[in-house]
């Protein structure tokens, strides 16, 4: 199937992790994809391993006003246009609220929140200027529930959340979609860079985060599960949803035991 072809897709923070499997699956579904990251050679990796040569790779900053400017202004120069955006870049680390200081606090709101906020302001004007298409925003499950440890995290991404509603009924007579998938627990570098940190706060032996997730949602989500649920919102299978969310998380929000 190509439910992309001929679209020009957008992903921040593409050179790994869930970024890159919503590329692989884009590109696989015919769309010409910019992989931008601040990680300039991994988004020039990522990109190059793209199905089909369709993969381009731009170096961004979200947290830079200027630098995400012109991120969409040369993929619009270089493709002619641009249909999807998936404002994906993201950080975090655990740490209390009481040990969080305001860089800290700053530090995660500034990608996770300012992020989201420069790619769509500047993806949704051409995205217009495309006669419509999607913007899939990267929120989680920690948006509905708030999580000890990742107060900046979750803060950030219930304010994800809102945006996208807001977002929604501002474009929708431009024709621009914009849904949020909030997935719960990925195994992605993110989660696995965070691990330690959070067995140690949470006095778990080494190993012991692993198993509280087993007990929590059942299994560690996979990137390809992400990019699937990404592909239903950038495709015209989704097109009476906008302002929605979609939880990944094998059922750890919808239960309190
Ligand atoms: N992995 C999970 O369990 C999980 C769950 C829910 C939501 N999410 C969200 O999904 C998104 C992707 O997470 P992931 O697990 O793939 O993380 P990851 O750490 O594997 O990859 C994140 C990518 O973002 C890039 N990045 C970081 N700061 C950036 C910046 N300022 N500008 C541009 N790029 C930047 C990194 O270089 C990296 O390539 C994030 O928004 C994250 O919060 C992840």
């Amino acid at each position: 199937m190509t439910e992309l072809d001929g679209k020009v897709a957008l992903v921040t923070g593409g050179a790994k992790g869930l970024g890159r499997a919503i590329a692989t699956r884009f590109a696989a579904e015919g769309a010409t994809v910019v992989v931008s990251d601040i990680d300039a050679d991994g988004a020039q990796a990522a990109a190059a391993e793209l199905p089909g040569g369709r993969g381009h790779a731009i170096t961004c900053d979200v947290r830079d006003e200027d630098q995400v400017q012109g991120l969409v202004e040369r993929t619009v120069a270089d493709h002619g246009a641009l249909h999807v955006a998936v404002p994906n870049a993201g950080v975090g680390s655990p740490c209390p609220l009481l040990a969080m200081d305001l860089a800290a606090w700053r530090s995660v709101l500034s990608v996770n929140l300012d992020g989201v906020f420069l790619t769509l302001r500047y993806a949704a004007p051409a995205i217009i200027a495309a006669g419509g298409g999607s913007i899939v925003t990267l929120a989680s499950v920690t948006a509905t529930t708030g999580s000890p440890l990742i107060g900046h995290y979750a803060a950030a991404k219930a304010a994800v959340v809102n945006l996208t509603k807001t977002a929604a009924t501002e474009l929708r007579p431009q024709n621009v979609r914009v849904n949020a998938l909030l997935p719960g627990f990925v195994g992605t570098d993110l989660v696995t860079a965070a691990r330690p940190g959070f067995e140690e706060l949470l006095g778990l032996p080494a190993g012991g985060f692993d198993g509280l997730i087993e007990q929590k949602q059942g299994r560690y989500g996979t990137p390809e599960e992400v990019a699937d649920a990404a592909l239903f919102f950038a495709s015209d299978r989704s097109g009476f949803c906008t302002g929605s969310g979609l939880v990944l998380d094998g059922g750890l929000d919808a239960s309190l035991l």
